[in-house]
């Protein structure tokens, strides 16, 4: 099986190509300024830009294009709402004409930003009503796909977190372990919550995914609801750092730009039916990552 990765420089890009099956061959979209990725055959192409997007989708000819290429500075978006439309729906639509022109299937991943945060954890037959910028984008470009690809998954995921890989962007648990390591202190809000994704975990169940060729929508996350405060505890607990360090606040005290979801995050009965495995709770997921 052939697959093409968009956003492979990014965070759960280079993940997805750590766990990399070994019967599976991997190619790279990469964006015009991405860093090389030794190893990957590879095309450079801005996804907005349909004409050579189509051109390195047909080129690849994959079996399957995991779509994770987006605009993920979520406050940014509200600054900047044209390019969060340009590259999270019209890269999404690109890619997805490009899937169906060579029948490809397209794995597109997706957030849990495309919900309100009134009454989360949300199953995969909830409604949408995004309150920001970046899930009003991101949900356009789930309908974009669903539009033009043949063959599609959406997989929803909220707040990734793990061992950092070299050159990626810092997720929310890295940068705690930065903060706590220099002895700082960190703010962390108490009333937001949702159930993030733990990295590695994450890409498994990509590749099995992937391997069971499931569509739909599919919701993935740890089985707990935590706000930022309680991972961040939670982080203390398991890493040995003081829990003096982090400080309890409010989310509407912190000032960000963007609203969030603010009661969030999956119910994932359905993932765990559909490849048989048990969930797994944040503290578990943090246990893992000092054990590996
Ligand atoms: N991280 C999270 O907590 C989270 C939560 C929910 C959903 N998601 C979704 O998961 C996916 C992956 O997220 P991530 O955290 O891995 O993202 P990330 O670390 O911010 O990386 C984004 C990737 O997209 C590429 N990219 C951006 N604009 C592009 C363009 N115009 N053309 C081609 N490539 C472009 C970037 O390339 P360069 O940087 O190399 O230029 C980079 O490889 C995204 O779709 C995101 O919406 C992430």
């Amino acid at each position: 099986m052939k697959v093409l990765v968009t956003g492979a420089t990014g965070r759960v890009g280079r993940s997805l190509l750590l766990h990399k099956p070994s019967d599976v061959d991997v190619e790279v979209l990469l964006s015009p300024v991405s860093q090389q990725l030794e190893g990957y055959a590879w095309y450079r192409t801005d996804i907005a830009d349909y004409e050579k997007t189509r051109m390195a989708v047909t080129c690849a000819d994959p079996d399957v294009v995991v779509h994770l290429a987006a605009f993920t500075d979520v406050d940014e978006c509200e600054n900047v709402p044209d390019m969060a439309f340009k590259f999270n729906c019209d890269g999404a639509a690109n890619i997805a004409k490009s899937c169906a022109e060579c029948g490809a299937k397209l794995v597109f991943i997706s957030t849990d930003h495309v919900f309100d945060g009134i009454s989360g954890p949300y199953t995969e037959d909830d409604r949408p009503n995004p309150v920001n910028v970046y899930g009003r984008s991101k949900l356009e470009g789930e309908q974009a796909a669903a539009e033009h690809a043949d063959k599609l998954l959406i997989v929803r995921i909220a707040v990734v977190f793990g061992k950092r890989i070299e050159g990626t962007r810092h997720n929310f648990v890295s940068w705690l372990i930065e903060q706590f390591q220099s002895g700082n202190t960190v703010n962390a809000w108490n009333d937001q919550y949702t159930t993030p994704a733990y990295l590695e975990e994450l890409t498994r169940v990509l590749w099995k995914l992937i391997d069971k060729n499931s569509t739909g929508i599919i919701h993935y996350g740890t089985s707990d609801m935590l706000s930022r405060y309680e991972m961040a505890i939670n982080v203390c607990k398991t890493m040995g750092f003081s829990e003096g360090l982090v400080m309890s606040v409010s989310f509407s005290d912190v000032n960000l730009i963007a609203k969030r979801p603010l009661i969030s995050g999956f119910v994932t009965d359905k993932v765990h039916e559909i490849l048989n495995m048990p969930p797994v709770s944040f503290a578990n997921a943090l246990f893992h990552m000092t054990e590996t």
